[in-house]
């Protein structure tokens, strides 16, 4: 996890929000796809790859309870320093590619933008999935948020796995019924444009 770690540790510690290249200040994209879910103020959410994002706010603001996972602990940090300490956050530093410690609690919604994206080995993509598909509750949600096939092949200085609706859905297993999707195109602070993936899925039971 070092080198990874570092990497991001050192864009986070050397740019401001607004100068990272995936920032997003309105958060309406990811809430439009939460509407479609049927939630409680208590449901659980769990973000691989937190980052700093302003999601993090919307969600606290939602009264839900939040699982703040992130490989880079620079992030984590800033970001407690923004939105402080609460017993509903729950502050993971982990790569998601790699098993989640066994006390990590199920949660109804998973949410990642621009994380999965960036695991290019069949192993990490494997074990990510291995991970998002035992850290759901039954009839929780994911919604993946990834750069699509039309996308750019590179972020934050890294190469990217572009992602199709069909290989999430073939990703996500039999257990995972697609509810929408939706190519997006971000603009990036930069102007300029980065098409993504929006998938919004649904695991069986509940
Ligand atoms: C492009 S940023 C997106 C951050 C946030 N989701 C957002 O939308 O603002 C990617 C994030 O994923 C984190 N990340 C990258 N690889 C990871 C891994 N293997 N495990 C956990 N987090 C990872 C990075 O540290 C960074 O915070």
């Amino acid at each position: 996890m070092t080198t990874r770690t570092e990497h991001w540790n050192k864009i986070f510690s050397t740019k401001s929000d607004p100068e990272l290249g995936w920032y997003e200040k309105d958060v309406a994209q990811t809430t439009k796809f939460m509407d479609e879910m049927q939630t409680t103020e208590s449901s659980t959410v769990f973000l691989p790859g937190a980052g700093t994002s302003a999601l993090v706010d919307e969600l606290l603001a939602r009264g839900h309870t939040l699982i703040l996972n992130d490989i880079s602990d620079q992030a984590l940090n800033t970001l407690k320093n923004r939105v402080g300490t609460s017993d509903r956050l729950r502050w993971l530093h982990h790569d998601i590619s790699k098993p989640l410690p066994d006390d990590t609690p199920q949660a109804h919604i998973w949410i990642d933008r621009a994380v999965l994206h960036f695991l290019l080995s069949e192993e990490d993509i494997q074990g990510y999935f291995a991970n998002l598909q035992s850290g759901i509750s039954p009839g929780g949600y994911a919604l993946l948020a990834e750069f699509s096939t039309t996308g750019a092949r590179k972020c934050a200085g890294l190469k990217l796995h572009q992602y199709s609706i069909d290989e999430m859905a073939g990703r996500m297993g039999p257990a995972f019924e697609l509810v929408m999707h939706e190519d997006y195109t971000y603009t990036n602070p930069f102007g300029d444009p980065r098409p993504y993936i929006y998938a919004l899925f649904k695991k069986n039971g509940g």
